[in-house]
Parts: structure tokens; C-alpha cells; sequence
């Protein structure tokens, strides 16, 4: 925020306020609950200044016995109720900041499901993470608070003051000295505040993606003795943050304390001239306690006011962290007009695709063109780094090129909803994402409420039913961080049944059996060649040997087609591939 020009700046500064508004607005009937409890708990506050002044003069001057009663009888059911008010603004302010956040999280949560890959090549996850966690705890505080120090301690100071002006407005002048100073401070270290909170949030994100480096890295980290390394690079940040977060402090512990001084001068003051005022008998003592005791009710929440700022400041610029990825538009963009594709073909052509990663200068796809028919086995080899994973992607419409067109059974891909595209397509992938859920869930995150007889299908077709069978729970077992490890070979097996189960019209296969043994690799092989014949197949392999029976083979070579054709024809030609094999057998 800092960067920005002072105009363009308030701008921000109002997007940002009016963005976070927007979540309190819908709660306006609990807002006007907790406004009416907090404008009755400043008249009860005012009311009790008020009447302190006749209460001590009739008590204990003039010794009315009735009076006594009064206080007696009076009082508890003022302080009850000055209780139920408390309660009622605190209670309802913190539900409104918890459901505004809430809502904030979910909004979030949504939100990053709809973004495109080409996010998450920018955004660490564990910076996501802080945000979601950190930044909106504050700004949780902020919604709550700043309408209970701006509305509630705003009005009781302003009925306090009101009444000291009743009592005696030379003397209410005297205390009004405190007012212009709260101001002052209050716009002094705002800025300042601001930059050091926000600057606190970054190294935040930093620490806690140390964290994570580590906990998901444990393995190398130990292998390779790098805890030394791993530990000092986070006492850097960490160090960092203590500066910083000091730096925050500074500015915002500041206040009190000055409020404080300032208070206790003006106090004396009072006591200054209230005591020549009672010497010359031109002030009664009930006056002097009356006018003593109200500056003392406007004072707590006058020192609350003062900190008004720094929770504002803290609140924004965690909120503006948690804005950024809320304005975050995705890169793929779907068409209000889609075309349907209930039914597919399977068909897939490139024509002239350029690809370039926004991160990187060269291109990983050359004006690559060519034609997979509906049912085809079609193989891409090459060596790592010359795009096949890329081109996978691509089919998955995870990005768009930036020149040519993908056409999906003749329909230019950029026509198509993602969402319709994808339920066409599995994906298996070299390394299995496993979800915190059972056997049965995860195989079924495609296919939501597939029977047991579809699912255990599916897994036998992956070669999977077996292990899935001797697990205790079978298909009910927990997988996952917390459930039970898998060896990498069953993580994949079980990615296999995941896809198939989806029984797609196009099946995308990244190095799908890399993880497997020779044995378990041909009869996975085989089962996707039974199950899904009538269906396009997409693979990527590193062995060669898995694809010899593919109907096409492409070669790539930096982004290029190099050869195609088929196992025989390929090693015919004498080239990249044959050179490829060589090296392989
Ligand atoms: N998200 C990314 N951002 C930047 N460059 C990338 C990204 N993903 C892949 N690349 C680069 O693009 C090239 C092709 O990658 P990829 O398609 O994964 O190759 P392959 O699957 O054939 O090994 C590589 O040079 C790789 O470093
Ligand atoms: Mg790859």
C-alpha cells in the first residue's frame, strides 16, 4: 500500500473499507442491537455522573436519610442494567466480527477453487495460509472492536462531557484540554503502524512457510543434515519479525501510556483549581466529587479511543493481504455461452499451439500441431523438460495457449466449460494426491456415489483390491496425513482406479506406472487397455516399453514434434526415438 501514490493511495484505502464493510453491512439488525445497548450503556454511564453530585450532597452533607434509601434501592437496578448492556454490545459486536469472518473464510476458501492453476505457480500456499489464518484473526478484532471503541466509547465520553459541562462548563473546558491530544496521537503513528503491520504479516508468511519446508521436507532435511541450515535460515526471519513486530509496538503502546500522563496532569488540575474554588466557597465538595468522578468515566474509554487507530491500522492492512487474494481473477477464463458437450467423441487436435510460462523467457511448446482419433492410444516420449507434462495440462485446460487452438471433437476448447470438459477426463499423475478421507472416498472423488461393486471394480481393474482387502478397515480405511502411509506403487494404483472409475472419454496418463514394478506396470497396463478400449488415451511415459503398443507415438524434443509414429515405423526411421530406445534396452 505504501507504494502507491497519496491519491491512488485513498483510493485503496476506501476500496479496502468499503470491501470490508460490506461483510458487517449484512448483519445491520444485530448492529442496531448492539448501537441501542451501547447508546443505553452511555446514558447509564452519563446518568450515574449526573447524579453522583445531588447523591453526595444529600448523603453525606446534608445527611437525608431518604436520599439513602434512594442509592440503596436505586443503584443495583442501575448496575444491573449497565450490566446487561455491557454484555449485550460485547456479545454482539464479537458475534458480528465472528460472523463476518466467517463468512470472510468462506468466501476464501471458495474463492481459491476458482482460480487457475497459474495462481498457485505464483502464490506459496503456506502465504495463503498465513493470510487465512493470521491476517484474519486480526481483522476479526478489527470489526469488533473498532465499532465498540468508535460508537460505545465514543457516545459515553460525549455524555460524560455533556453532563461536565451541565455541572460547571468553565471546569468541563479545563478537561477538554485532553481531547485535541488524543487526536494528535491518534493520526501521528497511523502510518507509521500501518507499514510495520503489514511489513509483520510478510515475515509471518515467511516463517510459517519455513515451517512448512521443513515438516513436508522432513525426510531430506534428516538424509542430508540440513537441519543447521533449515534452523538458521528461520532464525533470520524470525529475528526479522521481532524487529518488526517492535517497531509496531512502539507506535502503538505509545498512546496509552501518553493518555495516561495526560490524564493524571488534567487530573491535578482539577483538583488545583476545584480545591481554590471550594476554599472560596465558590463550589460545594458534592460538585467538585461530582466533577471528578465524571472525568474519570470519560477517561477509560477516551484511552480506548486512542488505540481506536492502531487495531484500524492492523485490521487494514491484514485485511488488505486477505483482499488481495479475493481480487485475484482467474486466468482461464470460461465464456458466458458454452457450447454442450454432453456426448464426446474424444477427438483431439492441436493446431499451431504456442506455449510459454509466465515465469520463464522461452517457450516450452513450437507451433506443436497434431491429431489424436476417438479411441486412439496416443504416446508422447522425450526427454524431461521438453513439454509432455505441459501438453497434458494444456488438455485439461488448466491454461490456454497463447497462440493456436486445442479443439476437443471440433470444438475449439476455449468454446467449452471447463468444469463440462473435465468430467470427460481422468488423470492419473506421477505422484498421487491422497485425501485426510477413506479407500472408498478418495477412489471416488470424480465419481461421487458409485456403488461398492463399481468401486471395487475399478480397483481391481488398478490391481489395487488386494492391498485395498488386507487393509483392517478394507475400503473404509483412513488415507491420508493422519490415515494410513501407502507405498508409492499403491498411492498410484489407487490413482489408477480413481481415474477409471470416472470411466472418461479421455484418459490422461502422466507417467501413470513410473511407480509401479515391471509385473505390476503390465497388468495395470493391461487392465486400462480391457477397460477403457472406446475411450482416448493420452500417455506420458519415461519407459518405452509401455507405449510400444500405442497407435501413435509422439517424439518431443524441446517443445518440438520431432517423429511420429509407430513403435516399428519410429525405429525404422533411425532418429530421436530409436536413439531413445537404445539407450533404454
Ligand atoms: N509452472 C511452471 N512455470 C515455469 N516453467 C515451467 C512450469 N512447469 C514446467 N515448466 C518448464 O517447462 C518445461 C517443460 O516442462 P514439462 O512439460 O513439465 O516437461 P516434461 O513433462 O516433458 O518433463 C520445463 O523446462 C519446465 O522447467
Ligand atoms: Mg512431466
Amino acid at each position: 500500500m505504501q507504494e502507491l501514490a497519496p491519491q491512488a493511495q485513498k483510493e485503496r484505502f476506501k476500496v479496502l473499507l468499503k470491501s470490508l464493510f460490506g461483510y458487517v453491512k449484512p448483519h445491520k439488525g444485530k448492529m442496531l442491537q448492539a448501537a441501542a445497548s451501547m447508546l443505553l450503556l452511555a446514558a447509564i454511564r452519563g446518568g450515574i455522573v449526573y447524579v453522583m453530585g445531588p447523591v453526595i450532597q444529600g448523603v453525606f452533607v446534608d445527611k437525608r436519610m431518604d436520599i439513602l434509601s434512594m442509592v440503596v434501592i436505586g443503584l443495583p437496578f442501575l448496575f444491573v442494567l449497565k450490566m446487561v448492556a455491557e454484555y449485550t454490545n460485547t456479545y454482539t459486536m464479537s458475534w458480528v466480527g465472528q460472523r463476518a469472518v466467517q463468512k470472510i473464510r468462506e468466501d476464501l476458501f471458495t474463492h481459491i477453487h476458482r482460480l487457475s492453476i497459474e495462481f498457485y505457480w505464483r502464490r506459496r500456499s503456506s502465504d495463503v495460509m498465513s493470510r487465512v489464518i493470521n491476517d484474519l484473526t486480526n481483522v476479526q478484532s478489527t470489526v469488533q472492536f473498532i465499532p465498540l471503541y468508535g460508537i460505545r466509547d465514543v457516545l459515553t465520553v460525549v455524555s460524560c462531557i455533556g453532563v461536565l459541562f451541565y455541572i460547571d462548563w468553565q471546569f468541563a473546558l479545563i478537561s477538554l484540554v485532553i481531547l485535541p491530544v488524543t487526536g494528535l496521537l491518534l493520526g501521528i503513528f497511523g502510518k507509521k503502524m500501518r507499514r510495520a503491520s503489514s511489513e509483520s504479516n510478510v515475515i509471518v508468511s515467511e516463517i510459517s512457510h519455513k515451517f512448512q519446508e521443513s515438516l513436508q521436507g522432513i525426510t531430506v532435511v534428516k538424509a542430508f543434515n540440513y537441519e543447521d541450515q533449515a534452523i538458521a535460515k528461520f532464525k533470520v526471519s524470525n529475528d526479522a519479525y521481532f524487529g518488526k513486530m517492535m517497531r509496531y509496538l512502539r507506535a502503538a503502546t505509545i498512546s496509552g501510556p501518553v493518555m495516561e500522563l495526560l490524564g493524571g496532569l488534567v487530573l491535578i488540575g482539577i483538583i488545583y483549581m476545584g480545591g481554590k474554588a471550594i476554599f472560596a466557597g465558590t463550589m460545594s465538595t458534592a460538585t467538585f466529587f461530582s466533577f471528578s468522578g465524571g472525568f474519570l468515566t470519560a477517561y477509560m474509554p477516551l484511552k480506548n479511543i486512542s488505540n481506536l487507530n492502531s487495531k484500524l491500522q492492523q485490521g487494514l492492512a491484514a485485511w488488505e493481504r486477505i483482499y488481495q487474494i479475493l481480487e485475484e481473477k482467474p486466468a482461464v477464463v470460461v465464456k458466458h455461452e458454452t457450447k454442450n458437450i454432453d456426448h464426446l467423441d474424444g477427438k483431439i487436435e492441436f493446431q499451431g499451439v504456442n506455449y510459454k510460462y509466465p515465469s520463464r523467457d522461452t517457450q516450452v511448446l513450437k507451433d506443436l500441431s497434431f491429431t489424436i482419433k476417438p479411441g486412439e492410444v496416443a504416446a508422447f516420449v522425450g526427454p524431461s523438460g521438453s513439454g509432455k507434462t505441459t501438453i497434458i495440462h494444456l488438455l485439461l485446460r488448466f491454461f490456454d495457449p497463447i497462440s493456436g487452438r486445442v479443439n476437443i471433437d471440433d470444438h475449439d476448447m476455449l468454446d467449452l466449460d471447463t468444469t463440462d470438459l473435465r468430467e470427460h477426463m481422468g488423470l492419473v499423475t506421477q505422484d498421487t494426491i491422497l485425501f485426510d478421507d477413506t479407500v472408498y472416498k478418495n477412489i471416488t472423488i470424480g465419481r461421487p456415489g458409485a456403488t461398492m461393486a463399481e468401486v471395487e471394480e475399478a480397483a481391481r481393474a488398478a490391481d489395487a483390491h488386494a492391498f485395498i482387502t488386507a487393509m483392517p478397515q478394507g475400503y473404509e480405511t483412513m488415507l491420508g496425513e493422519r490415515g494410513v502411509k501407502l507405498s508409492g506403487g499403491q498411492r498410484q494404483r489407487l490413482a489408477i482406479a480413481r481415474a477409471i472409475i470416472k470411466k472418461p472419454k479421455i484418459l490422461l496418463l502422466d507417467e501413470a506406472t513410473s511407480n509401479l514394478d515391471t509385473a505390476s506396470e503390465q497388468s495395470v497396463q493391461a487392465a486400462i487397455e480391457r477397460i477403457l478400449s472406446g475411450r482416448t488415451v493420452v500417455m506420458v511415459a519415461h519407459r518405452l516399453s509401455t507405449v510400444r503398443n500405442a497407435d501413435k507415438i509422439f517424439v518431443l524434443k524441446k517443445g518440438e514434434l520431432a517423429e511420429t509414429g509407430t513403435h516399428e515405423e519410429l525405429l525404422a526411421l533411425n532418429g530421436v526415438y530409436k536413439g531413445l530406445y537404445e539407450a533404454q534396452s
